[in-house]
């Protein structure tokens, strides 16, 4: 078996200012295999794989491919020997092309015009190899995230990767998107492609690990073949601990005063009016699949998208939402789906992240004063389990999933009246997103509604008082908790779910 190794790295370690993000970490891999490598946030998976990728250097350990010590300097030093990286932030050039940004860095090098056709031909190949029907003239900046990152792995096709990194890939993919991706890594297995996998997300380590390691604070705690594989195994090695009801118990169902009203809202582009209530302390899901609408409606109600018709009542005032300002004033406040973009500062330090409400849309508030800003962070910092020396720390210099935490810490903190959370735990590891829910949990019971939109039906069905379901940008259903079930759930997200007469609309 040793000889069938085609990677090993030995005993990396690396130290940033004021943390240890690896030490003394062994991995190997064989061709062909998927490994999946397992952690909370912040336990070191993106920095060792981008030490693998000769993104960044490790300050002890050494790396032998097929036997031999090599040493890599930069990105290319790896890719010379077929390492591909496809990196948990997405890194692209949004002014340039499709094909130019799959050649970003190994332009063919031939005269002017001719360069820019041979690129284009080949990157139809690679492009039509993930499934990507886009033209390779089309401008990176106008894909969907999903897209985006099909083009990074059309990108790593095409270096002919002979081991190809995956860091959280799906996380940005839609439903048919990631079935693709899983198609894509099963064809390269049997290419004897070697990929290493990273993911949160239990059901696909499960489907595609061939073997699983798990990382905790910096230091390899275990490992389990395909056969051992189970979701609780990978748990407890994760968070040194066994971790039992992730979901709080079933609250009883309340009767809930209306606080909320959404009264014949029109969406853009959506086929008809919504209309929907919810109480003070209420728990509302939102479930359906990518692209049904939820984070439009939900965009709509904060005045973020421009509603086309019809009000929305807080607390018995009535307002039609034009500006998210409008929204902020009523207590209407929203952590968006995409909050890299939309909510974080990186060069700037936690407290100030936590303390600042969308800077790109609305003034600072005034009700926060400095003192308070790094008690209300520290708070925060505990509650999240958010990985970082302190409150000064740099939000730049934090992993993914934390800084997840980070931006997910400041909306919690906030206190609204009515809390739209898209997609609360995208990104965040099991133990992390236990304290999410206990904190929503916390908010409800203070009386503040919540309106979640949510793509994992687990979550769904175990934080909902009431969960909405969505097609195609209408309403198909609405569920109490205690009526809801998989199955239903998934009828009415499908379309199949016409026929269940018990669900009123
Ligand atoms: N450039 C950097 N400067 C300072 N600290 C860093 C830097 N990159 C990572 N770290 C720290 O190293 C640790 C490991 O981070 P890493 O990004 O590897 O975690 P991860 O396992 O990928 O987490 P996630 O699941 O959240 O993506 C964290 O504590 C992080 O704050
Ligand atoms: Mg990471």
């Amino acid at each position: 078996m040793a000889d069938d190794y085609i990677l090993k790295m030995r005993g990396v370690t690396k130290r940033f200012p004021g943390v240890t993000a690896l030490e003394r970490v062994d991995l190997e891999l064989c061709s062909g295999e998927v490994l999946a490598l397992m952690g909370e946030n912040g336990a070191g998976k993106s920095t060792l794989m981008k030490i693998l990728g000769g993104a960044q250097p490790p300050d002890e350990g050494t790396l032998l491919i097929d036997g031999k010590e090599v040493a890599f300097r930069n990105v290319s030093d790896s890719r010379r020997y077929g390492i591909v990286l496809v990196h948990q932030e997405l890194m692209m050039a949004s002014n340039l092309d499709v094909a130019g940004n799959i050649f970003l860095g190994s332009e063919k090098s031939s005269w002017g015009l001719l360069r820019r056709k041979v690129m284009r031909s080949a990157s139809e190949s690679v492009l039509h190899r993930v499934g990507l029907s886009c033209s390779p003239a089309t401008l990176v900046g106008s894909l969907t995230p999903g897209q985006m990152q099909m083009v990074e792995i059309a990108k790593a096709l095409s270096h002919h990767a002979r081991i190809l990194i995956l860091d959280e890939p799906t996380s940005s993919l839609t439903l048919t998107e990631s079935e693709q991706l899983f198609k894509i890594i099963g064809d390269l297995r049997r290419d004897g492609i070697a990929i290493i996998y990273i993911s949160h997300r239990m059901e696909e380590v499960q489907r595609l690990a061939d073997r699983v390691i798990v990382l905790r604070d910096g230091k390899r705690v275990g490992e389990l073949q395909r056969t051992e594989i189970t979701q609780n195994k990978i748990v407890s090695m994760m968070v040194g601990r066994e971790l039992t009801n992730w979901y709080p118990p079933l609250r009883t169902a309340t009767e809930y005063r209306t606080i909320l009203k959404v009264e014949n809202l029109i969406v853009p582009g959506a086929p008809c009016a919504v209309s929907f209530e919810a109480g003070a302390g209420e728990i509302v899901g939102f479930a359906g699949l990518v692209g049904s609408g939820r984070t439009e409606l939900m965009q709509t109600i904060f005045g973020a998208t421009r509603a086309l018709g019809g009000t929305v009542v807080v607390d018995a005032k009535a307002f039609a939402p034009r500006h998210p300002r409008d929204a902020i004033d009523r207590g209407i406040y929203l952590a968006p789906e995409d909050r890299k973009r939309h909510g974080l500062v990186l060069p700037m330090n936690i407290a100030q992240n936590i303390s600042m409400p969308d800077i790109h849309n609305y003034k600072p508030r005034a009700w926060l004063q400095r003192g308070h800003e790094v008690t209300v962070a520290k708070k925060q910092l505990d509650s999240l389990r958010i990985k970082a020396p302190g409150v000064k720390y740099r939000v730049g210099s934090l992993s993914g999933g934390n800084q997840q935490k980070v931006v997910l810490g400041k909306w919690l903190a906030m206190r609204p009246k009515i809390l739209i959370l898209d997609e609360p735990t995208r990104g965040v590891d099991v133990g992390a997103k236990a304290e999410i829910y206990r904190e929503m949990m916390e908010l409800a019971q203070q009386g503040i509604t919540i309106l979640m939109v949510s793509s994992e039906m687990e979550e769904v069905l175990g934080m909902s008082d009431r969960i909405i379901v969505m097609r195609e940008r209408r309403m198909e259903g609405i569920l109490p908790r205690q009526q809801a079930t998989q199955e239903r759930i998934a009828a009415l997200m499908t379309g199949a779910g016409k026929t269940d007469k018990s669900i009123g609309v």
